[in-house]
């Protein structure tokens, strides 16, 4: 008991009073203050786009860097993209780095094609009030990894060179990363060749070495992007309210809507914002965990993630000239692939996190 002037207040309620003022404290701290830390890896991009304004308007999430890598467009235009979102955000707190200027080893594919000349649906934003950070992108993924160990989260929605690199100059963040959530891959079929998505064919190598790193990773690819297709009922969903990023996804979904009807599909695939999604909410897919390969050499299937449903192979014997089947050997996961979604569910919060903002 604490004496008081003349009379004494009992012990339990000074406790209660005391978690009270807590629970009060903790319901006013800002969201974004206690989300989950990711570093978005991406080449902006218009679906990058619509992904880099999901997680700044989500509260589950913290944004601790923007890191640039060529892919849809060249380094230099990605990170010009890059900073004039951030600035249209008003988030010029969050630093925006460069990072690799190619992939590893091979040349650049860039895809002005689907994403419009400047790779933001061509439409012009506003030049940025934020400076670019001096760092180059996998040297601050790798301080900012060492800063908050087990507590960041990579979401590369890009080819994964900038990831690589990183992991090659310091593979002492892999243990320290939480978690990896890439948007990339698929075991159904590519979009860039018959084989390979676009992200892993950009860049094979790179993305070899990041499944294989040895952390915890999800591939988001496009068995469930192309299930997540934001359609003209969503549209008009953004298009009732108005604001600087609202807009600007308006615009943005409107011109990858009308693309997508050109090629006979009703709606946009949102393949960057789901992988974002998923660092929201888990629960929004089915990842069952497999054994994933990246193919680096093969005539028609480069860049394509070869996934072991069953985890396992045959273990094949030489006997004289033939080999013979003794029985099978185990092969661990390296990856939760994702091969369901909730696209509604998804879609439904897309919408809601851009509206009016
Ligand atoms: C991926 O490739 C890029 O065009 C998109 O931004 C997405 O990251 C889809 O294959
Ligand atoms: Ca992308």
């Amino acid at each position: 008991m604490i004496p008081t002037d003349g009379f004494q207040i009992p012990q339990k309620f000074i406790v209660a009073a005391i978690l009270s003022a807590c629970f009060v404290m903790t319901l006013s701290i800002p969201a974004f203050a206690a989300g989950k830390k990711i570093i978005l890896d991406t080449d902006p991009g218009s679906d990058d786009a619509m992904a880099l304004m999901l997680a700044l308007n989500s509260p589950e999430l913290d944004v601790r860097a923007v890191t640039v890598v060529p892919g849809n467009v060249t380094a230099k235009q990605g990170l010009e993209n890059a900073l004039r979102m951030i600035s249209l955000a008003n988030r010029c707190d969050i630093p925006v780095a460069a990072g690799a200027q190619h992939p590893l080893f091979q040349k650049l594919i860039t895809a002005e094609f689907w994403h419009g000349k400047n790779g933001l649906a061509n439409i012009e934003l506003p030049p940025s009030k934020c400076k670019v950070d001096s760092r180059w992108g996998p040297d601050l993924i790798i301080e900012l990894v060492h800063a908050a160990p087990h507590e960041i989260t990579l979401v590369p929605v890009g080819p994964l060179t900038n990831i690589a690199l990183a992991v090659e100059k310091d593979p002492s963040i892999i243990p320290l990363v939480k978690e990896v959530i890439i948007m990339g891959g698929s075991i159904t079929g590519g979009n860039s060749t018959a084989a390979a998505e676009a992200n892993i064919y950009n860049d094979p190598e790179a993305a070899q070495i990041v499944f294989h790193a040895g952390w915890p990773l999800t591939m988001v690819g496009l068995d469930v992007g192309d299930k997540t297709l934001l359609s003209p009922k969503y549209l008009e969903q953004l298009g009732q309210m108005h604001g600087p990023v609202n807009d600007f996804i308006y615009q943005v979904a409107h011109y990858l809507i009308d693309l997508s009807a050109k090629f006979g599909s009703s709606g946009t695939p949102m393949y960057d914002p789901l992988a974002v999604g998923v660092a929201i909410d888990a629960t929004l897919v089915k990842a069952p965990p497999m054994h994933v390969d990246v193919e680096t050499r093969g005539e028609f299937t480069r860049g394509e993630t070869v996934a072991n449903r069953h985890n396992m192979v045959e273990r094949n014997v030489l006997h004289g000239d033939r080999y013979m089947v003794e029985g099978v050997d185990k092969v661990e996961p390296n990856a939760k692939v994702c091969v369901e979604v909730d696209a509604d569910r998804f879609l439904q919060l897309f919408v809601s996190r851009i509206r009016g903002k």
